[in-house]
C-alpha cells in the first residue's frame, strides 16, 4: 500500500518541514520550489545572508562540519526532511540522525558521506560496482605522489584533493618537474583531510555529460529511476563556465550513461536528483563522479524542462511523482564576480535581458570574488547552438560594479 504524500501548512503544527544543509544557489532554487508545494523551509548555511536564506521560513549560520553543532540544531528545528545542498558537512552525524530516525536524509546519509570524498565513491564505482572510470592512484605524502605517478598513472594526469569540489586544488601534471607544485595546491586547496590526495589519469574525451538522474516514487509507491535529456558542459580550471540542454549522442553512448548512471545512483538509494558526470568518447562512456544533489550545470533546466532539477528534487523528496520531459533546448553560462568586494551591483541587466529568450537569476550573494559564481545567464533555441550564443551573450552585458 501506498503511503500517500500529506502536506501541511507551513509555520503550523501540520507543516512539512524541510531544512537545506547548504545555502548556496542551488539551495535558493530548491527552497523556492519547496515553498511552491507549501513546504517550511530552513535554511542553513556557514555564513549570513547566504542566496538561500534570502527566501526561507528560517535561516541559521552554523559550521555544519561540527557534528555537535548540527544535532543541536536539528533537534531544534525538528525537520522531517534534511536535504545536504554541499558536501562539507559532518555526515557521521547525518548517520547517527538517520539511524535514530530524526530525520530522513536526502538521498541517503551514507550516500552523502560517501560523495564527499573522492577515494570512498571512486572505489565504490570502479572497484564495487566495476564501472568504467579514469586509471587512479591515492597517496598521503610527496614522495608517494611521485611513486604513483612514475610508476602507476603516467603523463599526463590530474592531481585532486580527496576531499574538494568546484575544482579547488586541483591541477593538470605534465611531467616530473611540475609534481611538487601540484601538490602544494592540493594541500591549500583541499578541505578537512589535507594530506591525501587522488591521482587519475586525463581522459581524452569528446564531450563530458552531467547525467541527471532521478530516484522517485510512482503512483505504486515504488521507487523508480528517471533520465533527464544528457547536459553538455564546458569546465575551466575544474569549474562549469556553460552548459546546454540537450547534448547530442551517440546512441550506444546514450544507453552506456543511462547504465552507468542507474547502477550508481541504484547503489546510493533514497529519494531525489543525482548529477551523474560522465566522459564520453565515440561510443565509450567512464565515470567521474556523481552529486547526490542537483547539479550545477543544471540550472539549464530551470528554462529547458518542464520541472527544472529543483522542481524535480522537491516532489522526488516529498514522495510526489515527477516529469523529466524537456519542451525546449536550453543554455546556461555563468556570470563571475570579476571584484573581490562585499554588496556589488549589477549593471547591463537591461541590455542582457533583451537577448531574446534569455532571462538571468542573481543570486544575492553579499560578497563577490573575482572567480566566484554570481549569477546565470538562461537562454531558448531553436537549437542549442542558438541558446549557448544567446546564454553566453546575455551573461556578458552583467556587468559587475563596485556600488
Ligand atoms: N581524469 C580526468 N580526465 C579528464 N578530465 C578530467 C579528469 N578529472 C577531472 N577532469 C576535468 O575537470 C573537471 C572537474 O573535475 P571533478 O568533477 O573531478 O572536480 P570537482 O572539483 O568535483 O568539480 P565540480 O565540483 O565542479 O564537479 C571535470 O568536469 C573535467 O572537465
Ligand atoms: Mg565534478
Amino acid at each position: 500500500m501506498n503511503e500517500q504524500t500529506v502536506i501541511g501548512t507551513p509555520l503550523s503544527s501540520s507543516a512539512v518541514k524541510v531544512m537545506l544543509l547548504g545555502s548556496g544557489e542551488l539551495g535558493k532554487e530548491v527552497i523556492i520550489a519547496l515553498q511552491r508545494l507549501g513546504v517550511e523551509t530552513i535554511a542553513v548555511d556557514r555564513y549570513a545572508n547566504a542566496p538561500g536564506h534570502q527566501v526561507a521560513h528560517r535561516a541559521h549560520v552554523i559550521n555544519m562540519a561540527d557534528g555537535d553543532v548540527l544535532r543541536a540544531l536539528i533537534e531544534q528545528e525538528q525537520p522531517h526532511i534534511i536535504v545536504p545542498e554541499i558536501e562539507a558537512i559532518a555526515t557521521n552525524m547525518l548517520l547517527e540522525i538517520e539511524r535514530l530516525g530524526l530525520a530522513q536524509v536526502i538521498p541517503t546519509a551514507r550516500a552523502a558521506q560517501l560523495t564527499m570524498n573522492r577515494e570512498r565513491i571512486r572505489c565504490l564505482a570502479a572497484e564495487t560496482l566495476g564501472l568504467p572510470t579514469s586509471p587512479y592512484a591515492f597517496a598521503n605524502t610527496l614522495g608517494e605522489l611521485h611513486t604513483i605517478i612514475e610508476d602507476k598513472i603516467g603523463y599526463p594526469c590530474i592531481v585532486k584533493p580527496v576531499m574538494s569540489s568546484s575544482g579547488k586544488g586541483q591541477s593538470r601534471v605534465n611531467n616530473a618537474a611540475e609534481i611538487q607544485a601540484a601538490w602544494d595546491t592540493a594541500a591549500s586547496g583541499g578541505r578537512v583531510d589535507q594530506g591525501r590526495v587522488i591521482v587519475e589519469g586525463v581522459i581524452d574525451f569528446d564531450y563530458e555529460i552531467t547525467q541527471l538522474t532521478v530516484r522517485a516514487k510512482n503512483a505504486a509507491g515504488e521507487i523508480v529511476t528517471h533520465f533527464c535529456e544528457p547536459i553538455g558542459h564546458i569546465q575551466v580550471h575544474g569549474d562549469y563556465v556553460e552548459s546546454w540542454q540537450p547534448q547530442v549522442m551517440a546512441p550506444l553512448a546514450l544507453e552506456r550513461a543511462g547504465e552507468i548512471a542507474k547502477k550508481i545512483t541504484d547503489n546510493l538509494g533514497g529519494l531525489g536528483i543525482f548529477g551523474v558526470e560522465l566522459f564520453i568518447k565515440d561510443d565509450q562512456v567512464w565515470f567521474s563522479e556523481v552529486s547526490p544533489r542537483p547539479h550545477d550545470t543544471g540550472m539549464v533546466t530551470l528554462c529547458s524542462q518542464l520541472q527544472s532539477e529543483f522542481d524535480l528534487h522537491a516532489r522526488a523528496i516529498l514522495g510526489l511523482p515527477v516529469d523529466t520531459t524537456m519542451h525546449t533546448p536550453g543554455a546556461s553560462a555563468v556570470i563571475y564576480g570579476q571584484l573581490e568586494k562585499q554588496g556589488i551591483a549589477f549593471a547591463g541587466v537591461h541590455d542582457a535581458l533583451c537577448v531574446p529568450q534569455s532571462d538571468l537569476r542573481l543570486f544575492g550573494k553579499p560578497e563577490a570574488f573575482a572567480r566566484r559564481r554570481m549569477g546565470v545567464a538562461l537562454a531558448n533555441g531553436s537549437d542549442t547552438d542558438e541558446a549557448r550564443a544567446r546564454a553566453k551573450l546575455a551573461a556578458s552585458r552583467v556587468k559587475p560594479i563596485a556600488n
